[in-house]
């Protein structure tokens, strides 16, 4: 019962890195780059290959390399009646299954970076044919890097990705914008950063503690007349919200895409 991962760059090390915290033991990397790879099975103890060894049922097989690279990786490939995991953005089950020869044990999931630091957030998407120990053990994986949502139609992995997978960045904009302020207001770079971060993680900590809406938890905070009515006056006169919203549409909109592009290519290919 081998946990294989294709491609053994960040993300398969993020999933990894919460494997062994779950005290999982017998998981192999197949990469191309030697140097990645013996950095791997020093960080985590890993066994590392440059070709995939035969698969069986019982073994679990994560497609991780870039969907671009997808095709090549996977050219000849036999899973063996392995499940498939894949972490792949653009490329659905019908996708992936004519890459891999027919397989149908597959499971999408979207996960997100801090799952390196198991407060991830991943998607997972799983065909009707799909057994309930399979669901079980994707969702088993995914739980040692953070939170799971299971998507119950594979277009959800477009909307999950404009939220979630892309979310990280949002949010580390909105950390450098505070950072810019607190250096606009005379601190110097090194306190910007510290203030804005302990802003960030002082407000998180509290709305997850409040069972009241984030909403609420801004007017609890907005006196009437006072300094932060004046700022967040400014962030509505000039869409701030808005702006974030049709930014995540505008992320959705470019998976759906990005998707049909890797759909056309691989239906030219077969
Ligand atoms: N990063 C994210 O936030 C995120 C979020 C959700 C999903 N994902 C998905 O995760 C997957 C991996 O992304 P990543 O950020 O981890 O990319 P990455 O760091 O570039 O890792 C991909 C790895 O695959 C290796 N690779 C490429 N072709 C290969 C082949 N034929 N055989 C074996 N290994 C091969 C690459 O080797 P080289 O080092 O030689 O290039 C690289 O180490 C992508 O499909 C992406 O859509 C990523």
């Amino acid at each position: 019962m081998t946990t294989y991962f294709l491609g053994g760059g960040n993300m398969a090390a993020a999933i990894i890195g919460g494997l062994r915290r779950q005290g999982e033991t017998d998981i192999h990397v197949v990469g191309r780059n030697a140097h990645k790879q013996q950095q791997l099975a020093a960080d985590y103890g890993v066994a590392v290959s440059s070709t995939l060894p035969p698969l069986s049922a019982e073994d679990v097989l994560v497609l991780a390399v870039k969907p671009q690279d997808m095709a090549a990786a996977t050219a000849g490939l036999d899973t063996g009646g392995a499940l498939v995991l894949s972490v792949a953005a653009g490329l659905t089950v019908a996708t992936l299954s004519r890459y891999l020869g027919g397989a149908e044990r597959i499971i999408r999931i979207m996960p997100n970076t801090p799952g390196q630091v198991g407060k991830g957030m991943a998607g997972l998407y799983a065909p009707p044919h799909i057994s309930a120990a399979d669901r079980a053990r994707a969702e088993s994986m995914m739980q040692s890097n953070g939170g799971v949502i299971w998507l119950p139609e594979e277009a959800d992995i477009h909307d999950i990705i404009a939220v979630c997978g892309s979310g990280p960045a949002y949010v580390f904009y909105l950390l450098d914008a505070l950072q810019q302020a607190a250096q606009a207001q005379g601190f110097d770079a090194a306190e910007a950063r510290r203030l804005s971060l302990a802003t960030f993680e002082g407000a998180v900590a509290l709305a997850a503690a409040a069972d009241t809406d984030f909403a609420q938890l801004q007017r609890n905070v907005t006196s009437k007349g006072g300094t932060t009515q004046q700022a967040l006056a400014v962030f509505e006169e000039r869409g701030v919200a808005e702006a974030i919203v049709a930014g995540a549409a505008a992320a959705a909109a470019r998976s759906r895409e990005m998707e049909q592009q890797f759909a056309q290519a691989a239906g030219a290919a077969s």
